[in-house]
């Protein structure tokens, strides 16, 4: 008997998706006796007049018979006497992208439905597309509804000509071209004499017999590690499923990123002791000597993974919002789940023609190549080298949404050559030597709300008391350094992780630094906290309400802005998303700007004493 096989269906509205499996179980006699009475009793009231409507097998049932579509990824598991199976069955029309790419993501094989009295469309191609950036390496094209062309060998040869032509388009290894009819069963599980000049397999003994192993096998062995445990004092063991390959005790293993060796001491298979484990496999590792491993290390031999902070990748986006390019996201790949930035879409793919158009902005369902930055060095691979840890997704940091998935194309030489130099004189060396913590005092808020003014105020006060300081405003710095940045979304997300880089290194230089910036996005805030680091990130949301900040209107900017002479102007006709977890809050519309300072200044305290001061 084959091995299990997951295969997903993919096709327009009206292809016939839900139909075609539905006759496949049907056929196989893969019902119980009372659910086929059932079907055939239900067909009475269904669409096709008395005679069984197939497609009422699938899950989500109801909402598709009441919708005429199907809504969710439905798995089925069926067994026939020469293998098992479980299908995804997923919608087809463009809004159900997020659902087709998950469906494919666990899928070996693709059965694609074409409408022969449709040909080719453009949802062909992009479920083809999407299948293929989900390591999909197997298609069988179903060329069904053959009953309304009057099975016509000319018609499918015609069909099958586009197929072949698209296969090449994207580059499909195993493509196989079958035509069927699923509401009558020609060529699903039995040959009729309806189309006596098909001379290849049916789908189902395809399906049953297609060799998905040929050629997959991944190079060395792989373990990315899940867990550490730690029973008792004696025992450290690492936790994961074996992506690749096999282990035998005394296997000489490298640890990544650190790429420590060690020999492999003992192996746990779930939890029966053993001397030998392979692909598949959940284990437990132990090691023959003492060694830095922690979740999201990985485990390899005879094999090469990539370590560095930057590589290249195909992303398919699934947001409603749009992408924007330096924006920053949780990256979850392998085991290990950690800050990273788009930092530049090269191009996104037309889905139809396979064009590269030149972009700076990714919408839903749109499929892109761009580069794409971690926080810290990350071990991976490319997709066609170890699928495991050539694929990603990653995750809105404030909505928690799966925003794209990804695989890897290559990594980016000019950051695997790039090592952190370790220096003498560190943070801490400079800052004790100015008696001081070095914090970051990250003032939020719209324009004319006060932040500029605090900000100084501040700064006066703290260089008063003998700290060593320097203030970042928005309007100056836009002078200088950000002077090549506007006021588009992408600019603020660039302008922002800027200064939470300069930031960053003022205080390594041992300063206290205040930045004073509208920063209205909250992915941006959160962004800038990574890069300079929580324990060293005040948040400081200066709240005043924009009817004030309009009253007031220091610049004269809000009543152009509300003409229409600025765009994008932040409260008005762009938003201003207000911090939740902002570690001080003041309103400076409550009180005179000499009470804001004690209030802030006084909340602040805490934050500026530790060891160093
Ligand atoms: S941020 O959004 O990227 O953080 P930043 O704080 O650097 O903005 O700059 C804001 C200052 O630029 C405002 O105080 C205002 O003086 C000026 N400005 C000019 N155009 C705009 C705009 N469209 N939106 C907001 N501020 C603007």
């Amino acid at each position: 008997m084959e091995g299990l096989l997951k295969f997903i269906t993919c096709g327009s509205v009206d292809d016939g998706k839900s139909t075609l499996i539905g006759h496949m179980l049907y056929d196989a006699k893969l019902l119980f006796a009372d659910q086929e009475h059932a079907l055939e009793l239900d067909s009475r009231v269904g669409s096709r007049e008395g005679k069984i409507d197939y497609s009422l097998l699938l899950d989500g049932l109801m909402a598709e018979r009441e919708q005429g579509i199907t809504i969710d990824v439905a798995y089925r598991y069926f067994t026939t006497e020469r293998r098992s199976f479980i299908v995804a069955d997923t919608p087809g029309h463009e809004e159900y992208t997020r659902n087709m790419a998950v469906g494919a993501s666990f899928a070996d094989l693709a059965v694609i439905l074409v409408d022969a009295t449709q040909g080719i469309l453009s949802q062909t191609r992009r479920h083809a597309r999407i299948c293929v950036l989900m390591g999909i390496r197997y298609f069988v094209f179903a060329v069904n509804k053959m009953d309304l062309v009057h099975y016509s060998q000319r018609e499918f040869l015609k069909i099958e000509k586009e197929i072949r032509k698209l296969a090449i388009d994207l580059e499909l290894s195993h493509v196989t071209v079958i035509p069927v009819s699923a509401t009558e069963g020609d060529n699903i599980t039995l040959k009729y004499s309806n189309m006596p000049w098909y001379a290849g397999q049916t789908l189902l003994d395809y399906l049953e017999t297609v060799n998905i192993e040929e050629g997959t096998e991944e190079p060395g062995f792989l373990m990315p590690v899940q867990r550490v445990c730690r029973p008792n004092h004696s025992f450290r063991g690492f936790q994961g499923q074996i992506e690749s390959g096999t282990v035998q005790i005394d296997d000489e293993i490298t640890i990544l990123p650190s790429r420590e060796k060690a020999r492999v001491a003992s192996i746990l298979v779930t939890d029966q002791k053993s001397v030998f484990a392979r692909k598949g496999q959940a284990v437990t590792i132990s090691l023959n000597r003492e060694v830095d491993v922690s979740r999201g290390c990985v485990l390899v031999a005879d094999t090469e993974l990539t370590v560095s902070t930057m590589f290249t990748a195909t992303i398919l986006w699934m947001d409603d919002q749009e992408l924007m390019q330096g924006k920053n996201f949780l990256i979850k790949l392998g085991t290990k789940t950690i800050p990273a930035s788009v930092m530049d879409i090269k191009y996104r793919i037309d889905i139809n023609t396979g064009e590269q158009i030149a972009t700076s902005k990714l919408y839903k369902n749109e499929i892109a190549v761009c580069d794409i930055a971690t926080a810290s060095p990350i071990v991976y691979d490319t997709f066609s080298g170890h699928k495991g840890l050539g694929s990603f997704i990653l995750i809105d940091r404030v909505t928690n949404m799966t925003s794209a998935c990804g695989v890897v194309e290559h990594s980016l030489r000019r950051s695997e050559n790039i090592v952190w130099q370790k220096l003498d004189i560190t943070r801490e060396i400079r800052a004790g030597k100015m008696g001081q913590k070095p914090v970051t005092l990250w003032f939020t808020g719209l324009s004319g709300s006060g932040k500029s003014a605090l900000a100084n105020e501040i700064e006066k006060r703290l260089s008063l008391d003998g700290k060593y300081t320097m203030l970042l405003d928005g309007d100056n710095i836009r002078m200088g350094l950000n002077k090549n940045l506007g006021f588009e979304p992408e600019d603020r997300i660039e302008n922002i992780r800027r200064i939470a880089e300069v930031a960053k290194l003022m205080n390594d230089a041992g300063l206290i630094v205040l930045t004073s910036f509208i920063s209205p996005f909250a992915s941006d805030r959160q962004n800038a906290r990574t890069i300079i680091g929580d324990e060293n990130f005040i948040e400081i949301y200066v709240s005043t309400p924009l009817e004030e900040c309009e009253r007031r209107d220091v610049k004269g900017l809000y009543q152009k802005a509300r003409t229409g002479k600025i765009p994008n102007f932040t409260g008005i006709s762009s938003p201003y998303e207000a911090p939740k977890h902002a570690e001080i809050v003041i309103d400076t519309g409550r009180q005179p700007l000499e009470e804001s300072v004690r209030i802030v200044l006084e909340q602040l305290a805490p934050y500026l004493t530790d060891d160093a001061g």
